[in-house]
């Protein structure tokens, strides 16, 4: 009697360790997301991200958290072709800001800097420095996230005026 009520006290015990240990890897690896993520300084609270562009030099390209989803945030180069229905003018600056989710299945495309492009490697998807689908199984653009802009200030989850406009012709 007394071996099984200390056996069942080890194995108590021993799930509450790896509870903890279950536990901790998880805020590890979240922690580790937000940094691969969030490397421009950002504020996050109640499904609002604020971004602070100012720095991000031409052809760079970012990944914030916005709502648990990566959203891309490209400052596009002059060789890069303009696109009127999808960029987001700050001054004199095109930046492309698109939910970083493929629209096929779901995947996370990567940047391919000397291709100017997001390829998608479940399926071969690629989208341009616009976002927009061009070629493979996607079927429509990047989605572009509700936004405003307030100086070199990107705050997501706000519905401007231009994001609306873009969500329309985009
Ligand atoms: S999920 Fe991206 S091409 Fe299929």
């Amino acid at each position: 009697m007394e071996f099984n009520a200390n056996r069942r006290g080890f194995i108590k015990g021993a799930g509450t360790a790896l509870g903890v240990a279950a536990a901790a890897g998880a805020a590890a690896a979240l922690y580790g997301m937000k940094r691969t993520w969030d490397p421009l300084p950002s504020a996050v609270t109640a499904g609002i991200t604020e971004v602070n562009l100012d720095g991000m030099q031409p052809g760079e390209v970012r990944t914030v958290e916005f709502r648990r989803k990566p959203v891309f945030i490209l400052k596009k180069t002059d060789a890069m072709t303009p696109n009127a229905k999808r960029d987001i003018m700050i001054g004199s600056d095109r930046y492309m800001i698109a939910v970083g989710i493929c629209t096929h299945l779901g995947c996370i495309p990567q940047w391919y800097s000397a291709e100017a492009k997001f390829k998608c490697a479940c399926h071969g998807g690629e989208f341009d420095a616009s976002g927009a689908n061009v070629f493979g199984p996607p079927p429509r653009a990047l989605e572009i996230p509700p936004f405003k802009i307030n100086g070199t200030m990107l705050t997501l989850g706000e519905e401007s005026d231009e994001y609306k406009k873009l969500a329309k012709t985009a």
